[in-house]
């Protein structure tokens, strides 16, 4: 699943924030798909973490921005912790079963894309329109324009 312009915002600091929380996914499907049950541990867990400190700065900008929509937006960030942490559970409890095949394969992309669209997008509009530049964001990976 790649940062396709329907999934864009045009927002930097959210769409670069993006683009490796799905190449973290894609990681853990093929991990999933190889039926390789240490390494789909493993990239989930790394999901996990990254997913865990891109919520957070999204939920940080939208405080200090006073965004409208911050309570449902946070809302939705921790449902969707619980969901991934049952996942977690369910993966170490019963391996890779067809389930939880189905699960990574399609119910995880599924909310991610949904929760950009709906959920992302507007945000990173809203950011953009102010020119707001976070103070305590973690660095994307992207050379300096100097
Ligand atoms: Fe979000």
């Amino acid at each position: 699943m790649r940062l396709t312009s329907e999934l864009a915002s045009g927002y930097e600091e959210i769409d670069g924030q993006h683009r490796v929380m799905l190449d973290r996914m894609e990681a853990l499907a093929r991990a999933a798909q190889a039926d390789d049950l240490a390494q789909a541990k493993e990239m989930l867990s790394a999901l996990g973490d990254y997913l865990v400190s891109h919520f957070q700065a999204e939920e940080s900008m939208m405080a200090e921005t006073a965004y409208p929509e911050r309570g449902r937006h946070k809302s939705a960030h921790d449902l969707f912790m619980q969901d991934f942490a049952q996942l977690g559970q369910e993966l170490s409890g019963q391996g890779l079963s067809p389930p939880i095949l189905a699960w990574i394969g399609t119910r995880l992309p599924e909310w991610l894309k949904f929760h950009i669209q709906v959920n992302d997008l507007p945000l990173g509009r809203y950011l953009a329109s102010r020119h707001f530049r976070p103070a305590a964001a973690p660095r994307v990976d992207k050379p300096r324009a100097s």
